[in-house]
């Protein structure tokens, strides 16, 4: 009766993830001369200040950040399908470019509700980044303007993403195997 070890697979490393940042953040600075970043907690918080720090090495200083919460899954792995917004911005957006950034697209539910709930508001433009996406898992169209990565159905953790709370300290992405 030995305990099951499980064993993590690493699907990104630390420098694939930070070249693919350096990437997204040339992209991003080519568009906009100014721009407010809205990431997503909490699994976005390395990525926006990743993301962050390359857009100024870019040139791109006219930049804000602010954060918002929106849950989907609660404690569980399974989407509830009716994301709620549990904490708001604290910045206006009206006549601003406005750039969400999210740590994984996977059914689509959360970033369908947080582009509409914030269209609301009057932005100038309204984008979104995610640095992973889930495309076989999706159920509803978003429209991801940048992207990082394309992953298979595996759950992940790591670089700001958890797996039960665990694994955000992580400077790559895994998954466990089994
Ligand atoms: P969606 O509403 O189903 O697109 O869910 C998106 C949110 O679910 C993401 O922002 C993540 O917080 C979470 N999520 C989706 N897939 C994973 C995963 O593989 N690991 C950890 N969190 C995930
Ligand atoms: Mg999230």
């Amino acid at each position: 009766m030995g305990r099951r070890v499980e064993k993590e697979k690493v699907l990104f490393t630390e420098n694939q993830i930070q070249v693919r940042v350096g990437e997204l953040a040339s992209a991003v600075a080519n568009d906009y001369e100014s721009l407010m970043l809205v990431g997503i907690l909490n699994g976005a918080f390395m990525l926006t200040s990743d993301l962050a720090k390359n857009l100024s090495k870019q040139g791109l200083n006219n930049l804000e950040i602010d954060f918002m919460r929106v849950e989907s899954y609660g404690k569980g792995k399974v989407s509830s399908r009716a994301p709620k917004i549990t904490s708001d911005l604290k910045l206006p957006i009206e006549g601003k470019n406005i750039l969400i950034v999210e740590d994984i697209a996977d059914t689509g539910y959360s970033l369908e509700h947080l582009f509409e709930f914030l269209s609301t508001r009057d932005p100038l433009s309204l984008a979104i980044l995610a640095l992973l996406s889930k495309e076989e898992r999706r159920e509803v169209r978003v429209p991801i303007k940048y992207r990082g990565f394309d992953i298979p159905d595996k759950f992940v953790f790591g670089y700001g993403i958890d797996a039960g709370e665990k694994g955000r300290q992580l400077p790559y992405i895994a998954y466990k195997t089994g």
